[in-house]
């Protein structure tokens, strides 16, 4: 599927604790892995996070890192309690001193379905962008609004993480599907994953409308490559931000 794909394809290790795992992905060639640090001190968190960003380097892999948790529980792994929270300068420096390649900071957004309205912090990111040219990851996407994602990206966040909305398009697409088959009596697979795929597709074009850099954010620090041959709408050809389409 990989050398099939139009685009670039990545396989990232989210949220990982577990050094014993990610020392299996690095092996197995993984992308990308986020090694979670924020159950330690940050003493620990430090020196744990080098070691960590010293082996993915040495297989070509980069590190993001969390010291101060982000709140709520994904796929079984989180908390919905602060453990650690840090000033922006003490993240920058713990990023410096263990040489990991991007910082997940805490930025008032949680993972998981927004109960009420959260605190953010876009200007939390504003900080880590001055001090620090390490791309800033915001976790906890489902549920913000346009203005709220045009508002971390104006402020300077690179990567932006959702995954309970991709969740919940997917199997409510398949909850559908399946009540129509149901309904008319054909079972018919090859329907069910398209259908799936088409309403995955929406959702992640709804994402990329609002996430195309404006000028501000590339200035800000979005890294540049040259794009593909092979980018499909809205390049123009020139140097651009990464991944684009
Ligand atoms: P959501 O599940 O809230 O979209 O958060 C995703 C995330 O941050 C993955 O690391």
């Amino acid at each position: 599927a990989v050398s099939d794909s139009r685009v670039p394809v990545a396989l990232h290790l989210d949220h990982c604790p577990e050094r014993r795992v990610i020392e299996d992905v690095v092996a197995a060639g993984w992308s990308s892995v986020l090694f979670d640090a924020s159950n330690r001190d940050l003493e620990t968190a430090i020196r744990e996070s080098r070691e960590v960003a010293e082996l993915a380097h040495a297989h070509g892999i980069g590190v993001e890192s969390e010291i101060e948790n982000i709140v709520g529980v994904e796929d079984g792994v989180g908390s919905d309690v602060i453990a650690h929270a840090y000033s922006a300068q003490q993240v920058v420096e713990a990023a410096q001193a263990s040489g990991i390649d991007l910082i997940a900071p805490q930025l008032g957004t949680a993972h998981g379905v927004y109960h009420g309205r959260p605190k953010l912090l876009p200007e939390r990111a504003r900080e880590f962008r001055a001090l620090s040219d390490k791309p800033i990851v915001l976790h906890g996407g489902t549920g913000l609004t346009t203005q709220e994602f045009q508002a971390f990206i104006e402020a300077g966040v690179s990567k932006i993480n959702i995954s309970t909305e991709l969740k919940m398009t997917y199997m409510k697409s398949a909850l559908a599907s399946l009540r129509r088959c149901e309904q008319t009596q054909e079972w018919d697979p090859p329907t069910l994953f398209n259908e799936i795929g088409g309403a995955v597709e929406t959702m992640a074009v709804g994402f990329f409308e609002i996430f195309w850099p404006t000028p501000s954010a590339m200035a800000t620090g979005w890294r540049s490559t040259r794009c593909s041959t092979n980018c499909r709408s809205r390049c123009t050809g020139a140097t651009t931000s990464t991944p684009h389409w």
